[in-house]
Protein backbone atom coordinates (compact mmCIF):
# COMPACT_ATOMS: atom_id res chain seq x y z
CA UNK A 1 0.00 0.00 0.00
CA UNK A 2 1.61 2.89 -0.98
CA UNK A 3 1.52 5.58 1.50
CA UNK A 4 -1.47 8.20 2.56
CA UNK A 5 -3.19 9.96 5.07
CA UNK A 6 -6.82 9.26 6.71
CA UNK A 7 -6.05 10.90 10.21
CA UNK A 8 -6.20 14.72 10.92
CA UNK A 9 -5.88 17.52 13.59
CA UNK A 10 -7.91 20.38 14.56
CA UNK A 11 -6.14 22.40 17.26
CA UNK A 12 -9.24 24.63 18.66
CA UNK A 13 -8.58 24.75 22.11
CA UNK A 14 -7.06 28.51 21.44
CA UNK A 15 -8.80 31.59 23.19
CA UNK A 16 -9.47 33.29 19.78
CA UNK A 17 -7.92 37.12 21.60
CA UNK A 18 -7.50 39.06 18.19
CA UNK A 19 -11.38 38.57 17.48
CA UNK A 20 -12.27 39.43 21.10
CA UNK A 21 -15.57 40.46 22.12
CA UNK A 22 -16.82 38.76 19.27
CA UNK A 23 -15.49 35.23 21.20
CA UNK A 24 -16.50 35.91 24.46
CA UNK A 25 -18.94 33.48 24.85
CA UNK A 26 -18.95 32.20 20.90
CA UNK A 27 -16.03 29.91 19.91
CA UNK A 28 -13.83 31.28 17.00
CA UNK A 29 -14.34 28.24 14.86
CA UNK A 30 -18.43 28.52 15.24
CA UNK A 31 -17.83 32.19 13.49
CA UNK A 32 -20.19 32.62 10.53
CA UNK A 33 -18.42 32.17 7.09
CA UNK A 34 -20.83 32.56 4.65
CA UNK A 35 -24.28 30.06 5.85
CA UNK A 36 -21.17 27.57 8.13
CA UNK A 37 -19.10 27.75 11.06
CA UNK A 38 -15.84 28.37 10.10
CA UNK A 39 -14.79 24.41 11.41
CA UNK A 40 -17.56 23.05 8.89
CA UNK A 41 -15.47 24.20 6.28
CA UNK A 42 -12.82 22.56 7.44
CA UNK A 43 -14.14 19.47 8.20
CA UNK A 44 -15.70 19.75 5.02
CA UNK A 45 -12.37 19.72 2.96
CA UNK A 46 -11.31 16.87 5.07
CA UNK A 47 -13.93 14.41 4.44
CA UNK A 48 -13.95 15.60 0.71
CA UNK A 49 -10.59 14.58 1.18
CA UNK A 50 -10.61 11.12 1.98
CA UNK A 51 -10.31 11.76 5.86
CA UNK A 52 -12.13 9.35 7.67
CA UNK A 53 -10.72 10.28 11.46
CA UNK A 54 -10.90 13.30 12.87
CA UNK A 55 -9.38 15.07 16.18
CA UNK A 56 -10.41 18.32 17.36
CA UNK A 57 -8.25 19.45 20.54
CA UNK A 58 -10.36 21.72 22.57
CA UNK A 59 -10.45 23.28 25.86
CA UNK A 60 -13.47 24.71 28.00
CA UNK A 61 -15.81 26.73 26.79
CA UNK A 62 -16.21 24.77 23.02
CA UNK A 63 -19.15 22.94 23.75
CA UNK A 64 -20.74 25.01 20.91
CA UNK A 65 -18.58 22.79 18.80
CA UNK A 66 -19.46 19.36 19.39
CA UNK A 67 -23.39 21.30 19.67
CA UNK A 68 -23.04 21.68 16.65
CA UNK A 69 -22.04 18.75 14.68
CA UNK A 70 -23.91 16.08 17.21
CA UNK A 71 -26.78 14.36 15.90
CA UNK A 72 -30.29 16.05 17.59
CA UNK A 73 -33.24 13.83 16.26
CA UNK A 74 -35.88 15.68 18.20
CA UNK A 75 -34.82 18.66 16.25
CA UNK A 76 -35.10 16.81 13.23
CA UNK A 77 -38.14 14.94 14.27
CA UNK A 78 -40.10 18.45 15.28
CA UNK A 79 -38.55 20.25 12.09
CA UNK A 80 -40.33 16.94 9.71
CA UNK A 81 -43.01 16.73 11.95
CA UNK A 82 -43.67 20.66 10.91
CA UNK A 83 -43.23 20.21 7.26
CA UNK A 84 -39.70 22.02 7.57
CA UNK A 85 -37.93 19.04 5.79
CA UNK A 86 -35.05 21.59 3.96
CA UNK A 87 -34.27 22.79 7.50
CA UNK A 88 -34.31 18.92 9.05
CA UNK A 89 -32.18 18.02 5.83
CA UNK A 90 -29.40 20.31 6.62
CA UNK A 91 -29.23 19.40 10.63
CA UNK A 92 -28.93 15.74 9.67
CA UNK A 93 -26.28 16.76 6.93
CA UNK A 94 -24.10 18.06 9.66
CA UNK A 95 -23.98 15.56 11.75
CA UNK A 96 -23.68 12.63 8.26
CA UNK A 97 -20.64 15.06 7.94
CA UNK A 98 -19.61 14.34 11.63
CA UNK A 99 -19.99 10.78 11.17
CA UNK A 100 -17.83 10.51 7.67
CA UNK A 101 -15.62 12.40 9.90
CA UNK A 102 -15.76 10.14 12.89
CA UNK A 103 -14.91 13.33 14.94
CA UNK A 104 -13.48 12.91 18.26
CA UNK A 105 -13.07 15.32 20.50
CA UNK A 106 -9.90 15.88 23.04
CA UNK A 107 -9.09 18.27 26.20
CA UNK A 108 -5.97 19.90 25.78
CA UNK A 109 -3.20 19.19 28.78
CA UNK A 110 0.23 20.43 28.45
CA UNK A 111 2.35 23.47 28.30
CA UNK A 112 1.21 26.07 26.42
CA UNK A 113 1.99 26.59 22.43
CA UNK A 114 0.58 24.92 19.07
CA UNK A 115 3.33 21.85 19.48
CA UNK A 116 0.96 20.87 22.31
CA UNK A 117 -2.63 19.93 20.90
CA UNK A 118 -0.29 18.05 17.80
CA UNK A 119 1.26 15.66 20.74
CA UNK A 120 -1.72 15.32 22.14
CA UNK A 121 -3.65 13.93 19.25
CA UNK A 122 -0.45 11.82 18.41
CA UNK A 123 -1.02 9.95 21.81
CA UNK A 124 -4.78 9.19 21.03
CA UNK A 125 -3.95 8.88 17.30
CA UNK A 126 -0.96 6.81 17.52
CA UNK A 127 2.11 7.61 15.71
CA UNK A 128 0.76 7.92 12.39
CA UNK A 129 1.28 10.42 9.72
CA UNK A 130 -1.36 12.94 10.14
CA UNK A 131 -2.72 16.23 8.80
CA UNK A 132 -2.88 19.26 11.10
CA UNK A 133 -5.41 22.59 10.19
CA UNK A 134 -5.48 25.38 11.90
CA UNK A 135 -8.83 26.54 12.12
CA UNK A 136 -8.22 29.88 10.99
CA UNK A 137 -8.23 29.76 7.45
CA UNK A 138 -10.75 28.88 5.28
CA UNK A 139 -10.04 27.30 1.33
CA UNK A 140 -11.79 27.61 -1.84
CA UNK A 141 -9.78 25.44 -4.30
CA UNK A 142 -11.01 22.83 -7.02
CA UNK A 143 -8.93 20.59 -5.17
CA UNK A 144 -9.16 20.81 -1.70
CA UNK A 145 -6.04 22.04 0.19
CA UNK A 146 -6.20 18.46 2.29
CA UNK A 147 -5.53 16.70 -0.60
CA UNK A 148 -3.35 18.89 -2.18
CA UNK A 149 -1.10 18.68 0.73
CA UNK A 150 -2.16 14.51 1.07
CA UNK A 151 -0.88 14.38 -2.64
CA UNK A 152 3.03 15.97 -1.84
CA UNK A 153 2.72 13.68 0.79
CA UNK A 154 2.19 10.65 -1.06
CA UNK A 155 4.89 11.52 -3.96
CA UNK A 156 7.54 12.43 -1.21
CA UNK A 157 6.52 9.63 2.19
CA UNK A 158 7.96 13.17 3.89
CA UNK A 159 6.74 16.13 6.49
CA UNK A 160 4.66 18.80 4.18
CA UNK A 161 4.06 21.72 4.32
CA UNK A 162 1.25 24.26 3.46
CA UNK A 163 2.62 27.55 1.68
CA UNK A 164 0.93 30.20 0.13
CA UNK A 165 2.68 33.14 -2.08
CA UNK A 166 2.63 35.91 0.35
CA UNK A 167 3.42 40.09 0.56
CA UNK A 168 6.74 40.84 1.57
CA UNK A 169 5.28 43.13 4.25
CA UNK A 170 3.63 39.89 5.75
CA UNK A 171 6.77 38.05 6.90
CA UNK A 172 6.14 39.33 10.54
CA UNK A 173 2.91 37.35 11.03
CA UNK A 174 4.15 33.93 9.77
CA UNK A 175 6.95 31.58 9.71
CA UNK A 176 8.68 31.91 6.18
CA UNK A 177 10.04 28.61 4.47
CA UNK A 178 14.10 28.47 3.70
CA UNK A 179 13.48 27.15 0.22
CA UNK A 180 16.32 24.70 -1.48
CA UNK A 181 14.93 23.43 -4.74
CA UNK A 182 11.69 24.20 -6.71
CA UNK A 183 10.32 20.86 -7.81
CA UNK A 184 7.83 22.15 -9.88
CA UNK A 185 3.49 22.01 -9.27
CA UNK A 186 4.21 24.27 -6.21
CA UNK A 187 6.31 21.51 -4.68
CA UNK A 188 9.28 22.74 -2.66
CA UNK A 189 12.04 20.83 -1.07
CA UNK A 190 12.91 23.04 2.38
CA UNK A 191 15.44 23.29 5.06
CA UNK A 192 13.66 25.14 7.78
CA UNK A 193 11.31 28.09 8.63
CA UNK A 194 12.20 31.19 10.06
CA UNK A 195 9.83 32.49 12.29
CA UNK A 196 7.89 36.03 11.61
CA UNK A 197 11.08 37.55 10.21
CA UNK A 198 11.38 41.00 9.57
CA UNK A 199 11.04 41.73 5.74
CA UNK A 200 14.41 42.30 5.08
CA UNK A 201 15.32 39.33 6.48
CA UNK A 202 12.51 36.54 5.38
CA UNK A 203 14.54 34.03 3.36
CA UNK A 204 11.32 33.63 0.90
CA UNK A 205 8.17 34.95 -0.43
CA UNK A 206 5.97 32.40 0.96
CA UNK A 207 4.29 31.77 3.95
CA UNK A 208 3.61 28.84 6.20
CA UNK A 209 -0.03 28.56 6.43
CA UNK A 210 -2.33 26.42 9.03
CA UNK A 211 -2.18 23.14 7.46
CA UNK A 212 0.98 20.77 7.60
CA UNK A 213 1.55 16.74 7.05
CA UNK A 214 3.00 15.74 10.31
CA UNK A 215 4.98 12.07 10.26
CA UNK A 216 6.19 10.31 13.29
CA UNK A 217 9.92 11.69 13.89
CA UNK A 218 8.15 15.28 13.95
CA UNK A 219 6.20 14.06 16.80
CA UNK A 220 9.26 12.23 18.00
CA UNK A 221 10.80 16.11 18.14
CA UNK A 222 7.78 17.39 20.00
CA UNK A 223 7.96 14.71 22.35
CA UNK A 224 11.60 15.83 22.64
CA UNK A 225 10.69 19.84 23.17
CA UNK A 226 7.70 19.12 25.23
CA UNK A 227 10.34 16.85 27.86
CA UNK A 228 12.29 20.64 27.70
CA UNK A 229 9.27 23.14 27.33
CA UNK A 230 10.56 25.27 30.45
CA UNK A 231 14.09 26.07 28.47
CA UNK A 232 12.20 27.52 25.41
CA UNK A 233 11.28 30.77 24.45
CA UNK A 234 8.14 31.77 26.06
CA UNK A 235 7.97 28.54 28.14
CA UNK A 236 5.67 27.54 25.21
CA UNK A 237 6.11 24.37 22.46
CA UNK A 238 5.70 25.35 19.07
CA UNK A 239 5.69 23.21 15.72
CA UNK A 240 8.19 24.86 14.34
CA UNK A 241 10.92 24.21 16.56
CA UNK A 242 10.19 20.36 15.90
CA UNK A 243 9.97 20.66 12.39
CA UNK A 244 13.74 22.98 12.34
CA UNK A 245 14.35 20.31 14.60
CA UNK A 246 13.30 17.46 12.17
CA UNK A 247 14.69 19.33 9.18
CA UNK A 248 18.30 19.25 9.79
CA UNK A 249 19.36 16.46 8.23
CA UNK A 250 16.29 15.05 7.04
CA UNK A 251 13.88 16.05 3.86
CA UNK A 252 11.02 18.51 4.73
CA UNK A 253 8.88 19.52 1.61
CA UNK A 254 6.06 23.00 1.21
CA UNK A 255 3.00 22.76 -1.06
CA UNK A 256 2.16 26.04 -2.24
CA UNK A 257 -1.49 25.40 -1.93
CA UNK A 258 -3.61 26.55 -5.35
CA UNK A 259 -7.04 27.93 -4.50
CA UNK A 260 -8.09 31.12 -2.84
CA UNK A 261 -7.13 31.17 0.92
CA UNK A 262 -9.20 33.17 3.39
CA UNK A 263 -7.72 33.45 7.27
CA UNK A 264 -10.44 34.37 9.83
CA UNK A 265 -8.21 34.94 12.93
CA UNK A 266 -8.42 38.41 13.19
CA UNK A 267 -11.19 41.08 11.97
CA UNK A 268 -9.81 42.60 8.96
CA UNK A 269 -9.48 39.34 7.44
CA UNK A 270 -12.48 37.82 8.71
CA UNK A 271 -14.58 40.30 7.59
CA UNK A 272 -12.80 40.10 3.88
CA UNK A 273 -13.59 36.16 4.23
CA UNK A 274 -17.14 37.00 5.34
CA UNK A 275 -18.25 39.68 2.60
CA UNK A 276 -16.33 37.03 -0.22
CA UNK A 277 -18.27 34.00 1.09
CA UNK A 278 -21.44 36.31 1.28
CA UNK A 279 -21.01 37.79 -2.40
CA UNK A 280 -20.60 34.21 -3.49
CA UNK A 281 -23.87 32.72 -2.40
CA UNK A 282 -25.58 30.89 -5.03
CA UNK A 283 -28.61 32.08 -3.65
CA UNK A 284 -27.97 35.53 -1.86
CA UNK A 285 -25.26 36.74 -3.80
CA UNK A 286 -27.15 38.65 -6.26
CA UNK A 287 -29.20 40.61 -3.69
CA UNK A 288 -25.88 41.66 -2.04
CA UNK A 289 -23.83 42.23 -4.61
CA UNK A 290 -26.51 44.93 -5.78
CA UNK A 291 -26.44 46.24 -1.87
CA UNK A 292 -22.67 46.59 -2.15
CA UNK A 293 -22.72 48.50 -5.07
CA UNK A 294 -25.09 50.67 -3.55
CA UNK A 295 -22.99 51.33 -0.80
CA UNK A 296 -20.13 51.42 -2.48
CA UNK A 297 -21.60 54.35 -3.93
CA UNK A 298 -21.98 55.64 -0.61
CA UNK A 299 -25.83 55.94 -1.24
CA UNK A 300 -26.32 54.41 2.53
CA UNK A 301 -24.27 53.74 5.58
CA UNK A 302 -24.24 50.33 7.00
CA UNK A 303 -26.84 51.07 9.57
CA UNK A 304 -29.42 51.44 6.50
CA UNK A 305 -29.82 54.87 6.79
CA UNK A 306 -28.98 57.71 4.37
CA UNK A 307 -25.69 59.23 4.31
CA UNK A 308 -25.88 62.97 4.41
CA UNK A 309 -23.18 64.53 1.64
CA UNK A 310 -20.68 67.01 3.53
C1 LIG B 1 1.60 29.76 13.51
C2 LIG B 1 2.93 29.20 13.03
C3 LIG B 1 3.44 30.02 11.84
C4 LIG B 1 2.37 30.06 10.74
C5 LIG B 1 1.04 30.58 11.31
C6 LIG B 1 -0.05 30.45 10.26
O1 LIG B 1 1.79 31.03 14.05
O2 LIG B 1 3.87 29.23 14.09
O3 LIG B 1 4.61 29.44 11.32
O4 LIG B 1 2.80 30.89 9.68
O5 LIG B 1 0.65 29.80 12.46
O6 LIG B 1 -1.26 30.92 10.73
P1 LIG B 1 0.67 31.76 14.97
O7 LIG B 1 -0.25 32.47 14.02
O8 LIG B 1 -0.01 30.72 15.77
O9 LIG B 1 1.43 32.74 15.82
Amino acid sequence: MPPTIRRAVIPAAGLGSRLLPLTKATPKEMLPVGDKPVIEHTVRELVASGITDITIVVSGGKSLIQDHFRPNPVLVDQLRADGKTAYADAVEEVAELARQGHITYLDQHGPYGNGTPVLNAARHLGDEPMLVLWPDDVFVAEVPRAQQLIRAYEATNCPVLALMPMDPGDSRRYGVPVVKEDLGDGLLRIVGLVEKPEPADAPSAYAAIGGYVITPGIIEELREQTGRWHEHRDGEVYLTDAINAYASGRAVYGQVISGRWYDTGNPADYLVAQMAFALAHPEYGPVLRRLARELGDGEHSASGTETVPA
